[in-house]
């Protein structure tokens, strides 16, 4: 008997990602800057390939108050004026159209951690997609949880909804309650954005379901304020959920990570909503106990800056005119990597906005054709199902001419 408990025993994080950081950042010192083309880093850079700090943020946050920083939060479930905020940021106008929620969490993570811990029991099965963020994995052991997942694209590279139902209701059949996560818009790491017309589809199969059980969705939204089309358009599909059964639930994580840049503040939350208010009311009591459970609360200085940029209309405008800087080069770069990409014929999944763009590569020839870019002093990412590369933290000139090598290298 050693020192873990059992479910601990085999608990190992094997980070793919910063072996192949390291990799690339001793190329750059071997070889140099200008011979090394390193598509790892999975955070916001600009053209000079230094990491992105909004200034319209950075000021808020120097100018706040001690008070406003050193402190506990206000409660286990987050600053009163954070969860307003939040809310009202991520439903936009469809805010009064349901019954609201919402809770203070350690970014993103602790969103879509929590969800996970609260609505199954251990031995239960998750239901994610196939190319996906791979700490929903990780997560899922973490709560003693079983994987299922559906395929995220048909052979139209379009959303596969077939797929989703099939897996779905094999779920809901075994265990009578489906929690799913869908990542959009913006997928990580692929770039997806799904139509409304696809959200209203998902709409109706929860809705079917439901029939024999609860549906739960958690949308991970974590880079929403990265869609090129913009605050309210990218919120449409929300109007959708106006349609589902009161046995459904939907809960959002929303991460400041991504819509702040400040990563290392771990400052999100979870906001659910519900055509049933006892769906949100019983929600809610489970998480406050989880908040308290287990990260007690969330940094106070972090909220603060959230809340205190949002209920200002300069501040908030400021920020948004910066971050759209960001979105036209991260739709810039995009368009310099698959434009040559579609003329070399190096197949990609469907990108239409976000942060990353993954090429699809077969399984089996994915860690060889990493081999033969590294060769090249080209760094990318392994994913499942393919390759990613991070046009978030890669400068433009980087990326010229990047797609045609890479299908010379690749075959
Ligand atoms: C898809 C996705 N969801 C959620 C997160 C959560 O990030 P954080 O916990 O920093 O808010 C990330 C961060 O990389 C992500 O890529």
């Amino acid at each position: 008997m050693g020192i873990l408990a059992k479910r601990s025993e085999d608990k190992n994080i094997v980070d793919t990602v910063f072996t192949m950081v390291n990799k690339a950042r001793d190329a750059k010192v071997k070889y140099g800057n200008e011979n090394v083309v390193d598509v790892t880093i999975g955070a916001l850079c600009d053209e000079e390939g230094k990491f992105t700090i909004f200034d319209s943020v950075s000021k808020v946050y120097k100018n706040l108050n001690n008070m406003d920083i050193a402190p506990y939060a206000e409660s286990f479930i987050g600053n009163n004026d954070y969860l307003k905020e939040m809310k009202s940021w991520v439903l936009g106008d469809h805010e009064g159209e349901f019954n609201v929620g919402a809770i203070a969490t350690p970014g993103g993570s602790g969103s879509v951690s929590s969800t996970l811990k609260n609505i199954l029991d251990p031995g239960e099965t998750l239901l994610i997609p196939n190319i996906g963020w791979g700490p929903y994995k990780i997560m899922a052991k973490e709560h003693d949880l079983k994987i299922e997942t559906y395929e995220l694209f048909n052979e139209k590279d379009e959303f596969n909804l077939e797929s989703f139902r099939e897996k779905s209701s094999k779920i809901m059949k075994s265990q009578g309650k489906v929690l799913a996560i869908i990542n959009d818009p913006c997928h990580n790491p692929t770039g997806y954005s799904m139509t409304t017309s696809e959200w209203e589809s998902i709409v109706k199969l929860m809705n079917d379901l439901s029939e024999d059980g609860n549906f739960i969705l958690l949308n991970d939204i974590a880079y929403i304020d990265y869609a090129v089309k913009g605050y309210e358009e990218s919120r449409k599909y929300m109007g959708s959920f106006r349609e589902l059964s009161p046995k459904n639930l939907v809960v959002f994580a929303f991460s400041c990570s991504k819509t702040l840049t400040k990563y290392g503040l771990r400052v999100g939350g979870s906001v659910f909503i519900s055509n049933e208010k006892k769906n949100v009311d019983d929600y809610m009591r489970a998480n406050e106990f989880t908040c308290r459970g287990v990260w007690s609360n969330v940094p106070k200085g972090g909220m603060k800056l959230f809340s205190t940029i949002q209920s200002n209309e300069n501040l908030k405008g400021k920020l948004i005119e910066e971050r759209n800087i960001y979105v036209k080069l991260l739709e810039k770069r995009s368009k310099i990597f698959l434009e040559e990409a579609k003329e070399a014929g190096l197949k990609v999944y469907p990108y239409k906005e976000g942060f990353f763009i993954t090429l699809k590569i077969e399984s089996e020839k994915i860690e060889e054709s990493i081999e033969k870019l590294n060769k090249e002093n080209i760094y990318p990412i392994q994913v499942a199902h393919g390759i990613r590369i991070a046009i978030c933290g890669s400068p433009s000139k980087k990326l010229e001419g990047l797609a045609k090598k890479i299908k010379d290298i690749i075959g």
